[in-house]
């Protein structure tokens, strides 16, 4: 499977954004995230073109929590992107990056006292409340601050995407989100317009991700319409903004097939028309907040291999063949969080049919196995592997486990190769610890 920019170049290597990714493995090492700067921005377009033309200015956020840097801040204020942030780190990210403030959007399911005082002195856009217990501390706030707060409720619809069950947010028995069922968003909406200094535009939802189908959009569309008409035959408020959330799903494996950026905004368009229509609501201003969808197919990691071992096993073939490289559960935690799967290819044979069934291990000292039961090139030691679909939470889900310095990311474009992320050096791994006087002394 190729992605993106992704190709075979005369020498039979891979090459994406028009840099030979061996060439990218000496100059910057491994491992390494290599972005591909086309990809990000054509899926950026497909976005605005599938929601301009069917409902014209609504709102497209990028969710910064998929992979979020001061360049990437850059290209979606380029791309007219809003930005979805869900912590004080990510705001601090894109108040660094100079984002307007103005198309920023402030997530959290327990968002601190600190958190909120960040997003009021910046002025983000919106700040999405995701319970009673912070609409009273924001509600507070904002009177003793004198600022006022333009705020979304996030509902919970209580349905349930089928996605792997720790990426799912939809179904009642959720921390997220006020639930519509229970009577719990309709008393946050009095709640709300009771506030003085706050003004309620709107509902939010978000349901899961990594969703390979709109099913669940539908209905969670079709909840919220109706959640819409009882708040406002119940309190009179009329919802100006609606937030759809993210979740479409990407292409890890060559079997995997996500309906396209333009099906899946016209089919949940086309959903939410028909039921504003049958109730009789003004329509609101759509929003929606894709993060994976937008980074995730533009991300390759390149590794190096190292050591290769054969074992026996008793199931077919008959035995395993183990290839190390040097990274593994500290830059993509996926496979052991939610036993995700990715496609490989050895960079310098990309030409070459996959003929070898090897599994791809980690350094870490556990099991850390990033791939089970993969065809590859043949493979040796010194070879580069390219491990593919890993722009969304791969790097943003990166840790010192291990006291592994974190990867570097480069961005590539048109034969550039341009570093966004520097990697870890070992004194930056040293940077935070300190030694108690007691403990400094020689013995
Ligand atoms: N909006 C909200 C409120 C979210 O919680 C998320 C993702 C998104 C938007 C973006 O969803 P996306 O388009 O990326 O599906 N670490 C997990 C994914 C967790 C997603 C969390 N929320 C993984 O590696 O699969």
């Amino acid at each position: 499977m190729f992605l993106g920019t992704q190709r075979v170049n005369a020498l039979g290597r891979l090459e994406i954004g028009g840099c030979d990714t061996l060439d990218l493995a000496a100059r910057f090492g491994t491992p390494l995230y290599v972005m591909d700067e086309a990809l990000i921005r054509s899926n950026c377009c497909q976005y605005r073109r599938a929601f301009e033309s069917r409902l014209p200015g609504s709102v497209l956020a990028y969710a910064g929590k998929a992979f979020l840097c001061l360049a990437m801040c850059k290209i979606m204020e380029e791309e007219g992107f809003w930005l979805d942030v869900a912590s004080a780190g990510e705001l601090y990210t894109a108040a660094k990056a100079d984002f307007p403030a103005g198309r920023i959007m402030m997530h959290g399911n327990n968002k601190s006292e600190e958190e909120l005082v960040m997003a009021l002195d910046y002025g983000v856009a919106r700040i999405v409340v995701d319970n009673a217990w912070e609409l009273g501390i924001l509600d507070r706030m904002t009177q003793e601050r004198g600022q006022t707060a333009d705020i979304l409720l996030r509902t919970t619809p209580g349905i349930d995407p089928h996605t792997h069950k720790r990426i799912r947010t939809g179904q009642a028995d959720t921390k997220f989100g006020l639930n519509i069922h229970n009577g719990a968003a309709l008393a946050a909406v009095r709640q709300a317009l009771d506030c003085p200094n706050i003004r309620l535009k709107g509902f939010h939802f978000h349901i899961g991700s990594q969703l390979l189908d709109a099913h669940t959009h539908h209905e969670a569309v079709r909840i919220l319409v109706d959640f819409m008409r009882e708040a406002a035959g119940e309190t009179g408020y009329q919802a100006e903004d609606l937030n759809i959330g993210g979740g479409l799903g990407i292409r890890y494996l060559e079997s995997h097939c996500p309906p396209s950026i333009d099906e899946f905004s016209e089919e949940i368009i086309a959903t939410l028309q028909k039921a504003l229509a049958h109730r009789k609501l003004k329509p609101p201003r759509l929003m929606q907040e894709p993060g994976r969808s937008i980074v995730g197919e533009a991300g390759t990691t390149l590794y190096t291999v190292g050591t290769i071992k054969t074992v026996p096993i008793k199931e077919e073939p008959g035995q395993r063949t183990y290839v190390a490289i040097d990274g593994g559960m500290s830059d993509n935690p996926r496979p052991q969080l939610y036993e995700a799967r990715y496609e490989a290819l050895i960079a310098g044979k990309a030409g070459q049919e996959p003929s070898e069934l090897v599994t791809v291990a980690g350094k870490h000292c556990e099991t850390d196995i990033l791939i089970w039961d993969i065809r590859i090139q043949p493979v040796r030691p010194g070879d580069i592997l390219a491990v593919q679909s890993t722009g969304a939470y791969n790097y943003a889900m990166a840790s010192n486990y291990n006291r592994f310095r974190r990867p570097a990311a480069v961005l590539v474009k048109d034969g550039q190769a341009e570093i966004i992320i520097r990697r870890e050096s070992y004194d930056d791994l040293l940077l935070q610890d300190g030694v108690p006087e007691r403990l400094a002394g020689k013995p």
